[in-house]
């Protein structure tokens, strides 16, 4: 089976990319990473990819936090097509994606995000579980649109609130869901067991 060449964006610490990279280690996958990029030079995700001997790099900062000024944006599209992209994987990526991407990748691009959508989309989705009080939150692994965590939902894995939580002790219990959701999702895609707009390795 031919392989599917995944990019991976990430701003943070890329323990999602790590679990991604430990199941490609693992097992006999029809998969392979052809480029890992930031939006923050210093992420560890890049560090990560790096000592695999993966090609990574990142884009230029920008003045704004939540997004990047569409220039920008277009560095990031322009590295992931010539590493021939088929699929962007948005592993802990936390700025608000906008059309340079969206244009290029639409019905290419998942992301992850730490609840159950649509309940808690945005920013520091476990504190928001915590503060609702519900009893149980998740992670979900959806398609990208133009709505901020709104794409339609692949998967989810439900994880419990307890008692005694912290924000800490929730968010490392979701991320143990995510890192086994994430593979799996990917996986199920190059497999062709989860359903594609259209399958990017036919042509
Ligand atoms: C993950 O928990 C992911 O769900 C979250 O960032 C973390 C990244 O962790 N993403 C979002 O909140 C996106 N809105 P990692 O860098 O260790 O993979």
């Amino acid at each position: 089976m031919k392989k599917l060449r995944v990019g991976i964006l990430g701003s943070g610490q890329g323990s999602n990319f790590l679990a991604l990279a430990k199941v490609m280690q693992n097992e006999e996958l029809p998969i392979e990473i052809g480029w890992v990029g930031s939006d923050r030079a210093e992420a560890k995700i890049l560090e990560h990819a790096k000592s695999m001997g993966l090609p990574a790099g990142a884009c230029r900062r920008g003045k704004f936090k939540t997004k990047l000024e569409p220039e920008i944006e277009e560095e990031l599209a322009q590295k992931l097509a010539e590493a021939g992209t088929e699929l962007v994987v948005l592993a802990g990526y936390m700025r608000v994606v906008k059309e340079p991407l969206l244009a290029r990748f639409r019905g290419k691009m998942i992301n992850l995000h730490p609840s159950l959508l649509p309940a808690f989309p945005g920013l520091k989705a476990w504190e928001q579980a915590l503060e609702a009080g519900v009893k149980e939150t998740g992670c979900t692994v959806h398609w990208v649109n133009e709505v901020v965590d709104g794409g339609s939902v692949i998967r989810q894995m439900r994880v419990p609130v307890k008692a005694e939580d912290t924000a800490e002790l929730l968010h490392a219990r979701i991320q143990e869901a995510e890192h086994r959701l994430l593979p799996e999702v990917v996986r199920d895609l190059a497999e062709g067991r989860i359903p594609w707009l259209k399958d990017p390795r036919k042509k």
